[in-house]
Formats: structure tokens, C-alpha cells, sequence
């Protein structure tokens, strides 16, 4: 796609009903590197880039929420070596490009079981939500750990404790009531989820906040994933009809 056609679909994007909160799952990093005879942590490497273009494009785009899949609960599973490799690149990133993003007014948020992190990876959050905290312009929600059911269950036990001391009652359980109590409390559920490296599964990402999310998938592995490809997604968006179990207006009469 040409530059000028890059532009028309971001005029045509922008003058549609931008989604509030787009999800994405930044998968494909091990198939791009391996595809060029890499090793699976020069894609990490790459993705990591790639995180930090996109989060401008939208940050750009005035959209008020991204979340980011980064590691999973599941990804412990991975050799020790992976492992080791993404907490380093974690640990470097929230030194090292923080700053700037601090610079353009974005929130950071990390979602997840923070307390299973390493404790120099612990530190590095605790600073970096404290100093972007006051910043009014994209609130970035990093994923870090993350589990969709633990997080439920998490909520679960809190509520079954309110119960149990008595500050609320069994009845008044309801589905705001759980939501407060996600890691997500307080960020409206995403409009979108985009998922690349042609995966089409959740893989235990925001199980409870995408009852009703649209999905967008693509083969594109994420360190190729670019704004022409987001906007893509958006403009694919901003043409479905979401009715929520409801009906289109003009069959409803
Ligand atoms: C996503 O890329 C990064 C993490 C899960 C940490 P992958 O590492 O899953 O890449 P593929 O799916 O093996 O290509
Ligand atoms: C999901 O990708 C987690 C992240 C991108 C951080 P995975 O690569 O772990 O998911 P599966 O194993 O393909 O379902
Ligand atoms: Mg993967």
C-alpha cells in the first residue's frame, strides 16, 4: 500500500467512531524469527520494537485504552532460557522506554499476578505506574502474568470475603461488582481484540471483559504487525453491527 493510501484510510478511520479500548495479543514473535533462521529471542526483541511503534500510532489516534497480552500465566511453561530472556527484556524496557513514553503523557498500568514477578521486575512497575500515574493521554495496560481465569477466580475469593466479613451481602453480588474487582477495575471493556499470527483463540486473555468484544484476527506475526494493518482492523471494526444480544433498530419495530 502506497503512503497516500495509507492516509485516505486514516482519514476514513478517524471520521468513524473510534473504538475506546482495543486489546491486542502479541503473538507470532518464535514463527517470525524462526521463519529468518533467528533465534526465538531476537523475535521477542522485535516484538518489543514493534510494541513501542504501535503504542504511538494509537496513542496518535486519540484512542483512550490499549491493553497488551506480553506474558501469559501459561508462559512458565516455556525452556528457562525464554523465560529468562522476556523478564530481562521486560526489565530493560520499563528503563529504558518509559521515559519517552512518560514524555508523551501515557498512563502504564500492569495487569496480572505482579506478586509471581521477579522482585527487580516488581520494583520497575511499582516506579513506573507511581511516575506516569497523573498522565492523561493513553492509558497503556500491560498484561504481565496474566490469566484470565485466575484473575476471576481472584475476584471470586475477594467478593466470597466481603461476604463472609459481612461489608456486602450475597445478593448484592452482580456483574459490576466482580468487575471491580479484576485487575481491570475502572478500564471499560474492549471494543476490539486483534489477534495476529493467524492463532484464532483467546489463550485465557480478558475471558470476563470480552463477552462482547469484536475480534479481529490476521496471519501478519506481530513484529510485522503495522499501522496500516491497525488501521485495517479499526476500519473493519467501525463496520460491524454490535447488537449485544439485541436487535438492528429497524427490525425491532
Ligand atoms: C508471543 O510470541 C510472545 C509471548 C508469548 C511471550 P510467541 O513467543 O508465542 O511466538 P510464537 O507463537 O511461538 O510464534
Ligand atoms: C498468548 O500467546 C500469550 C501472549 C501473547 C503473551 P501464546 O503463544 O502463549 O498462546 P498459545 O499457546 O498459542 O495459545
Ligand atoms: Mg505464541
Amino acid at each position: 500500500m502506497m503512503q497516500s493510501d495509507l492516509k485516505e484510510l486514516k482519514k476514513k478511520v478517524l471520521i468513524q467512531k473510534m473504538p475506546e479500548h482495543i486489546a491486542i495479543i502479541m503473538d507470532g514473535n518464535g514463527r517470525w524469527a524462526k521463519e529468518r533462521g533467528l533465534s526465538r529471542t531476537a523475535g521477542h526483541k522485535e516484538g518489543m520494537q514493534r510494541l513501542k511503534k504501535i503504542v504511538k500510532v494509537v496513542n496518535d489516534l486519540g484512542i483512550k485504552h490499549l491493553t497488551v497480552f506480553a506474558f501469559s500465566t501459561e508462559n512458565w511453561k516455556r525452556p528457562k532460557k525464554e523465560v529468562d530472556f522476556l523478564m530481562k527484556l521486560f526489565h530493560r524496557a520499563f528503563d529504558n522506554e518509559v521515559e519517552e513514553l512518560h514524555q508523551s503523557d501515557v498512563k502504564i498500568r500492569v495487569l496480572g499476578q505482579i506478586e509471581g514477578l521477579p522482585r527487580n521486575i516488581k520494583d520497575k512497575i511499582d516506579k513506573v505506574v507511581e511516575m506516569t500515574n497523573k498522565n492523561k493521554s493513553l492509558n497503556l495496560n500491560i498484561a504481565l502474568n496474566y490469566g484470565g481465569r485466575s484473575e476471576i477466580i481472584d475476584a471470586a475469593k475477594s467478593l466470597a470475603l466481603k461476604v463472609k466479613n459481612g461489608s456486602i451481602k450475597l445478593d448484592d453480588i452482580n456483574e459490576e461488582k466482580l468487575g471491580n474487582e479484576l485487575y481491570t477495575a475502572s478500564i471499560p471493556d474492549p471494543q476490539l481484540l486483534i489477534r495476529p499470527s493467524g492463532e484464532k483463540r483467546i489463550s485465557n486473555f480478558l475471558l470476563w471483559q470480552s463477552a462482547y468484544t469484536e475480534f479481529w484476527f490476521t496471519d501478519t506475526y506481530w513484529p510485522d504487525f503495522d499501522e496500516r494493518e491497525l488501521l485495517e482492523a479499526i476500519a473493519d471494526y467501525q463496520e460491524r453491527e454490535r447488537r449485544f444480544g439485541g436487535l438492528k433498530e429497524k427490525d425491532s419495530r
